[in-house]
C-alpha cells in the first residue's frame, strides 16, 4: 500500500521543474475510491507562481472527478512536512484522520495525520 504511494510520489518527483529552489518534491494520494493521484512541484520565474507537488496532486484527483484524499505521502528530500497552505487545501477534501506518510528520498520516515498538522480546522463544510 505505502509502496504504491512511494512509487508514485518518486515517479512523480522525477519530474518536478524546480529550477529556483532545487528542492524537489513529489506528493501521491490514494483516494477514497483506491486510485492514486501524484503531483510534482512547478515553479516560476514569478516565485509566488509556483505550485506544491500536494496541490498539484489534488488537482489531478479533482479533474478525474473525486473529491476524497484516504491517505497522502510526501517525498522530499529531507522528509520535510506539507506546508500550512497544502495543509489547509487537504482539508477541503479529507477528514482529519487522513493519514499523512512523509518519506525522504528513499523511505517513509514519520506517519502522522492531517488533524495533528492542523488542528481545529477552518471548514465551511
Ligand atoms: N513545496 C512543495 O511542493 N510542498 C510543500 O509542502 C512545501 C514546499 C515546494 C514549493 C517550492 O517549489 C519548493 O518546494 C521550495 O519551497
Amino acid at each position: 500500500m505505502i509502496e504504491e504511494l512511494l512509487a508514485a510520489a518518486k515517479a512523480a518527483r522525477s519530474n518536478a521543474y524546480a529550477p529556483y529552489s532545487n528542492y524537489k518534491v513529489g506528493a501521491a494520494i490514494r483516494s477514497e475510491s483506491n486510485i492514486i493521484y501524484a503531483g510534482c512541484n512547478v515553479e516560476n520565474a514569478v516565485y509566488p507562481l509556483g505550485q506544491c507537488a500536494e496541490r498539484v496532486a489534488i488537482q489531478a484527483m479533482v479533474r478525474a472527478g473525486e473529491t476524497r484524499i484516504a491517505e497522502l505521502l510526501l517525498l522530499t528530500e529531507n522528509g520535510e512536512t506539507p506546508c500550512g497552505a497544502c495543509r489547509q487545501v487537504m482539508t477541503e477534501f479529507a477528514h482529519d484522520s487522513m493519514q499523512i506518510y512523509l518519506a525522504n528520498g528513499g523511505s517513509v520516515v514519520q506517519e502522522t495525520t492531517l488533524g495533528a498538522l492542523l488542528p481545529r480546522a477552518f471548514r465551511l463544510r
